[in-house]
């Protein structure tokens, strides 16, 4: 029977790491897959991580089940940090956490528990959206229809054709935003913006789904949760899948969580229940080493140290952009790349076409996304002249 099955292409973004893994040529620039990379192209492992590992594997007793609903510190210190502590949800008894394995399984728990409460809901996502939600989110049956978001003219959003599109929408509507530093594009809404989308969410009865997995990396902790602290204190339901993979650089534990917000506490502890249900049906348990390693650090002395390896990466970013938006201008003078520098977190769209970008990987060995997207982070000083002039070269 498995003789039938047709041969699939690879991922859009994970093909392209193994593109560049097979690339010898010396010059090679990864733009890719997100991963933030240091000046030598490595993704280091955060000292505060190192040292909380080290303190975890030493002090571990046992390696029985940690349950579905994963590691209990780690989803206590999660819900604070995105709400931040004090958070009126948290204190109203009306927030549940639940450990997933990765920002993925957060959103595939989250797609399954709106599914659950309401078959026939639909989800909005934006117009682009990170390829990989729509897999993630649709593969439980979740229906999924497109919003306006990015205005490629400005390489800002275009709120206003976002705010009337969400005004059609009909009421128990799921709306995805993305927290901070929009996949794939950096385009991010501002407070005064999320506060007019408060507002409309409120009045149309949709339910916000917020997905934020680079917390930290655009403007700052508490900076880059404006959305989701704002909503969850002011909406009645909420769900925001979290992902510890770059901010604390874990990719490949796989650690996230699901935080959900529901109108009273009775509410959420039958959304638990419900999750705790899907989790077991799905891969029964998270892995737990990721999860302990944040819980370490969120509650202990090397809070500190991950904050500030957090802002070197995150003011690492912001230099990387001015550097590339000026080599860019220099190079490409009629072109304007200027956007770069007002776009927040790994990514923005270069803006220029599918045929630009295969010259990019075959004639200059640069890697990024057919639609354009660049990791930010992937850039390095040293190369940004030789990534320019390629630029210039493929895109005329
Ligand atoms: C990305 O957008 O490149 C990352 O989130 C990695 C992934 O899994 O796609």
């Amino acid at each position: 029977m498995l003789e039938h099955l047709d041969r699939l292409a690879s991922d859009p973004i994970l093909g392209l790491m193994a593109a560049f893994r097979a690339d010898t040529d010396s010059r090679k620039v990864d733009l890719g897959v997100g991963v933030y990379r240091d000046e030598s192209g490595e993704t280091p492992i955060m000292q505060a991580v190192r040292e909380a590992e080290r303190q975890v594997l030493e002090r571990q007793t046992t390696k029985t089940y940690v349950g579905p609903a994963g590691n209990a510190g780690f989803n206590e210190a999660m819900g604070r940090l995105v709400l931040g502590e004090g958070h009126t949800a948290l204190s109203s008894g009306r927030v549940r956490v639940v450990q997933g394995p990765g920002g993925c399984g957060a959103l595939r728990l989250g797609a399954e528990l709106i599914r659950a409460a309401a078959p026939d809901a639909v989800a909005y996502v934006s117009t682009p959206t990170w390829a990989n939600h729509v897999p993630l989110l649709s593969g439980c049956g979740l229906k999924l229809e497109r919003y306006p978001y990015f205005d490629a003219a400005t390489g800002g959003v275009d709120f206003d054709a976002m705010m009337s599109a969400l005004d059609a929408l009909p009421p128990r509507s799921v709306v995805l935003l993305h927290g901070s530093c929009h996949n794939p594009t950096g385009a991010d809404l501002d407070e005064s913006q999320w506060r007019e989308v408060l507002s409309l969410i409120r009045r149309r009865a949709l339910l916000p789904f917020i997905d934020i997995a680079y917390q930290g990396l655009g403007r700052g902790l508490a900076e880059d949760a404006f959305g989701p602290r704002l909503l969850c204190a002011e909406l009645p339901e909420a769900l925001v899948a979290v992902s510890c993979s770059k901010n604390f650089g874990l990719y490949r534990e796989r650690v996230g969580a699901l935080i959900s917000l529901s109108q009273t506490g009775a509410a959420a502890d039958a959304a638990l229940s419900q999750l705790v249900r899907i989790a077991r049906g799905l891969y029964s348990m998270p892995p737990d080493h990721g999860a302990a390693i944040v819980a370490r650090i969120l509650d202990g002395e090397l809070r500190g140290l991950w904050e500030r390896e957090l802002a070197a990466m995150r003011e690492r970013i912001l230099g990387l952009r001015a550097e590339a938006a000026q080599a860019l201008a220099a190079a490409c003078p009629h072109r304007d790349f200027s956007h770069i520098v007002r776009q927040k977190g790994m990514f923005s769209y270069l803006g220029i076409d599918r045929d630009a970008v295969g010259r990019l990987r075959d004639q200059h060995h640069v890697y990024m996304t057919d639609d354009s997207r660049i990791n930010i982070a992937g850039l390095r000083h040293k190369n940004i002249p030789y990534f320019a002039e390629a630029v210039a070269k493929a895109a005329g």
